[in-house]
C-alpha cells in the first residue's frame, strides 16, 4: 500500500513519535553524538534540534522512505547541521568501513527488517573508539505485558510498517558485535505497557582479538 506507506505512515510516526517523556530522552543522548554522525532510519527528523551542531562535523541521515525525507527537510532548516539524506535502506549502508564516530538509532531497530545485517553494518561503518547510540522499544521483561506483546505486534506490524513490539534489541545488539556500555530501561510514554517498554544507552563495538 504505497500511500499509506508514503504519506500517511509518515505522518503518524511525526506525531505519535515524539511525545515529552520520549522527548526528554532524546534531549539527553543525542547530544552526546559527535564528530561524523550517521543516524539510521532518520524518520521525520525528530532528532535533528537536538544535535550539539558544534560537536558534529556532518550528518548522514539515513532514511529509505521518501514521505518521511519530505517531513525530515523541515526539520533540516531548524539547525545548523550539515545534513546529507542517504535514500537508502539500514542493511545497506552505503560508507567507507570505519569512516563514521557515531551511529544513532531511536525506534529503528525495532522496526528495520534486517536487523542483524543492519548492526553488522553498523560495526562495519564506525571507527575504533566510535559508538552506537540507542533508543529502541521492545519485549518486556514482565510476562504478562509479553503476552499483550505478542497479541498487539500484528497491528503494529501494518500500523506502523514493521515495528516490533516483542524483539529484545540488547541482545540482539549484543549479538551483532556490540557491548553495551550504559544503558537504561522503563515504560515510557502515555502509550499502554505493552508498546512503551524502551531501552536507552551507549553501545561500542567488540574489540576482536
Ligand atoms: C518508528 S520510525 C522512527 C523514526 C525516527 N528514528 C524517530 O526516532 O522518530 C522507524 C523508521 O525506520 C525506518 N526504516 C524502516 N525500514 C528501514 C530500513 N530497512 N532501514 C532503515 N530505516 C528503516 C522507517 O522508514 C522509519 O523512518
Amino acid at each position: 500500500m504505497p500511500f499509506y506507506k508514503d504519506h500517511i505512515y509518515p505522518y503518524l510516526v511525526d506525531v505519535l513519535g515524539d511525545p515529552p517523556p520520549i522527548r526528554e530522552i532524546r534531549q539527553k543522548i543525542i547530544p552526546l553524538a559527535e564528530g561524523i554522525v550517521l543516524e539510521i532510519g532518520a524518520g521525520s527528523g525528530a532528532n535533528f534540534v537536538h544535535y550539539d551542531s558544534t560537536k558534529v562535523d556532518k550528518l548522514y541521515a539515513l532514511e529509505p522512505n521518501p514521505g518521511m525525507i519530505r517531513l525530515a527537510e523541515r526539520q533540516r532548516h531548524r539547525t545548523k547541521l550539515n545534513i546529507e539524506f542517504l535514500d537508502l535502506p539500514g542493511e545497506r549502508i552505503p560508507l567507507e568501513d570505519g569512516s563514521v564516530d557515531t551511529v544513532v538509532s531511536t525506534f529503528t531497530l525495532c522496526t528495520i527488517p534486517g536487523i542483524l545485517d543492519a548492526i553488522r553494518g553498523i560495526a562495519r561503518v564506525l571507527k575504533p573508539g566510535g559508538r552506537l547510540i540507542f533508543f529502541e522499544l521492545g519485549l518486556s521483561p514482565n510476562p504478562e505485558v509479553q503476552r499483550w506483546q505478542k497479541q498487539l505486534e500484528p497491528a503494529h506490524l501494518w500500523l506502523f510498517q514493521g515495528l516490533y513490539l516483542t524483539r529484545d534489541i540488547p541482545s540482539l545488539i549484543i549479538a551483532g558485535g556490540f557491548q553495551i556500555e550504559q544503558m537504561e530501561t522503563g515504560y515510557l510514554a502515555q502509550f499502554p505497557k505493552a508498546s512503551s517498554y524502551c531501552w536507552w544507552g551507549i553501545a561500542a563495538p567488540r574489540l576482536r582479538s
